[in-house]
């Protein structure tokens, strides 16, 4: 199980993009593996997207594997999805192409602020600190969170400049508490003694190199004894959504980069 199998959107994303790129017929012909089920349906590079969709329908029972050879489970009738964001799953899995950013940003972040709520303020009492460091903090949803749950905090949000007027707006009732920095958050001026550095749903966005950069950023700006807190998507985890992950930092650069991998590997927030 994993988000898939939890979210409805992405749920009905990975059926409805099984569908189109016919995976479901091909499949009835014959079992085939999944560079078999790639080739045949116009998917020429980018299978690491192949594997999780693969998995995604396996864990709901669309798809079954035995051994390297997929064929159909239970098949479901193909949803309707809008024809945008994930809608647009096969379009990006036969191009092996992102989408382009949007160039109003200002929806999808309002809809991260919703979306993120319920998970700010669950994290929000446990970082405690005088100073947090909200790395990519978009338009502050963790940043308000921390906010609200400690009188005595102040944050600091780093994000690019295009981001930070919908940050400036929506954390505007915290004037005096956050300050703002744009700028790439692994070269930009973000100080070093905060007690909590956060990136939130940041390293998913990003390949080994810069999620090892960023990393490394994160750690550079906390105090000694000071923490690092990463919170990310994780399509395979039990719980679907979220994991939390918090190392200590010991000031020490090579320590980070030797976890550039920490969302997965870190243990559990205390
Ligand atoms: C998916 S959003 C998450 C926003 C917020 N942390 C949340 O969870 O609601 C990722 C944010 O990270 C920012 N971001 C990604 N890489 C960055 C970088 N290298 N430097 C600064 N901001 C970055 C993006 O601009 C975006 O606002």
């Amino acid at each position: 199980m994993g988000v898939f199998a939890i979210v409805p959107l992405f749920q009905d994303a990975a059926i409805a993009a099984a569908h189109e790129l016919g995976w479901f017929e091909l499949l009835a012909a014959r079992g085939r593996t999944l560079d078999e089920l790639a080739a045949t349906s116009g998917i020429a590079s980018g299978h690491h997207r192949v594997a999780a969709l693969a998995r995604a329908l396996i864990s709901i029972g669309a798809l079954v594997r035995q051994g390297d050879v997929l064929t159909p489970g239970a098949v479901p009738p193909r949803p309707e999805v809008v024809r945008e964001g994930w809608g647009l799953l096969a379009e990006v899995m036969r191009s092996d192409r992102p989408l382009p950013l949007p160039t109003d940003p200002s929806a999808y972040h309002h809809h991260l602020v919703r979306a993120g709520a319920d998970s700010a303020r669950e994290l929000a009492p446990r970082i405690a600190a005088a100073t947090v460091l909200d790395l990519g903090g978009g338009a502050g949803a963790y940043a308000a969170a921390v906010l609200d749950a400690q009188a005595a905090t102040t944050v600091t949000l780093v994000d690019l400049p295009d981001i930070l007027p919908l940050a400036r707006d929506h954390l505007a009732r915290f004037a005096g508490r956050v300050q703002f920095v744009g700028g790439d958050a692994r070269h930009a001026p973000i100080g070093e003694r905060h007690g909590v550095a956060l990136l939130a749903n940041v390293l998913h966005l990003h390949g080994p190199t810069a999620c090892a950069e960023l990393c490394a950023a994160a750690a550079r700006a906390v105090a000694p004894g000071g923490r690092v807190v990463i919170l990310e998507i994780d399509a395979d985890s039990p719980e679907g959504v979220c994991s939390h992950s918090t190392w200590r930092s010991t000031r020490s650069e090579e320590t980070c980069i030797r976890r550039p991998r920490c969302a997965a590997g870190s243990p559990p927030l205390a």
